[in-house]
């Protein structure tokens, strides 16, 4: 597998996928983990498997199915990921975000990303959906940066600011629509992590001091390369647990709890989403 990959390459992907959908996709979809089923509200739905795709990586754990569902969405023409890639199966950033570049070679110009997330906020309460306003990828800061290696100036610049990666018109856009269907919704900052091991407490604990609302091991990587190349990015994570603060906690985080929350959280977020992308 290639660590970098050209346009020409992006390309090749996009074009497979092209020749089987009859409307180019105007917003690209991940769903995290246990999120999946968020997909099956696709209507018209076109499904390609991973392993079909010309470069495409393959997910590889548990709860994630692997393929790209694309069609209508309360009135937008979606791209879903279901299923996304991960630095702790092995893959660059470069494989994580190869996606994204695809689906904004084939038109997308929004990406709605979710996430499952360790609650780090005290007042967050396993259950919750959070608005995610700003990341903390400290994946990315460390050196493993999908942005690495020679610019594709065809998507965007050498050194593109972050400063509004989470589009501020679609954080209004989904709080205006959370407020009109009743849904209550959280804001704050998310950290990457590069897992597959949760947080031990004391990197809770740091991590809550560095300003961080929630972790996972995911997002920040595909957002990056979304704003890069000018998409407007709306992005949620459930919370999934409560991450454990204290040696003498009598809970503890595992990949089932994340996948039950997920599951419970699913409906809500569906009709949120669904909100949403009906005013794009
Ligand atoms: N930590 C990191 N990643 C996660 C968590 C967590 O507590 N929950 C879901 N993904």
């Amino acid at each position: 597998m290639p660590t970098q990959f050209s346009l020409q390459e992006y390309d090749t992907a996009a074009a497979y996928i092209r020749a089987r959908i009859s409307q180019p996709p105007s917003v690209g979809l991940i769903l995290g983990s246990g999120l999946s089923p968020l997909a099956e509200a696709i209507e018209q739905a076109v499904r390609i498997p991973y392993a079909d795709i010309p470069l495409f990586p393959l997910s590889t754990v548990e709860g994630h199915a692997g393929q790209l569902v694309i069609g209508q969405l309360a009135g937008a023409q979606v791209c879903a990921m279901q299923g996304r890639f991960h630095l702790y199966e092995g893959y660059t950033p470069q494989q994580i975000t190869f996606p994204v570049r695809v689906m904004r070679r084939l038109g997308a110009q929004k990406l709605v990303v979710t996430n499952a997330a360790g609650g780090l906020n005290p007042a967050f309460r396993s259950g919750d959906l959070m608005l995610i306003e700003d990341h903390l990828n400290f994946v990315g800061m460390a050196g493993n940066h999908p942005l690495y290696g020679p610019n594709v100036a065809e998507f965007g610049l050498r050194f593109p600011s972050m400063t509004r990666a989470y589009s501020p018109r679609l954080r209004a856009l989904l709080l205006e629509t959370a407020a009109e269907l009743g849904i209550p919704v959280q804001q704050g900052v998310y950290a990457m992590i590069a897992g597959p091991s949760f947080e031990t407490p004391a990197e809770v604990r740091y991590l809550r001091s560095t300003g961080a609302d929630a972790v996972g091991m995911s997002t920040a990587p595909e957002v990056t390369v979304a704003h890069h190349a000018g998409m407007e990015v709306l992005g949620i994570s459930s919370i999934t647990n409560e991450a454990v603060d204290a040696l003498d906690s009598v809970a503890d985080t595992s990949h089932a709890e994340v996948l039950k929350t997920g599951a419970e959280i699913v409906p809500r977020l569906t009709r949120l989403l669904m909100g949403v992308l009906g005013k794009l």
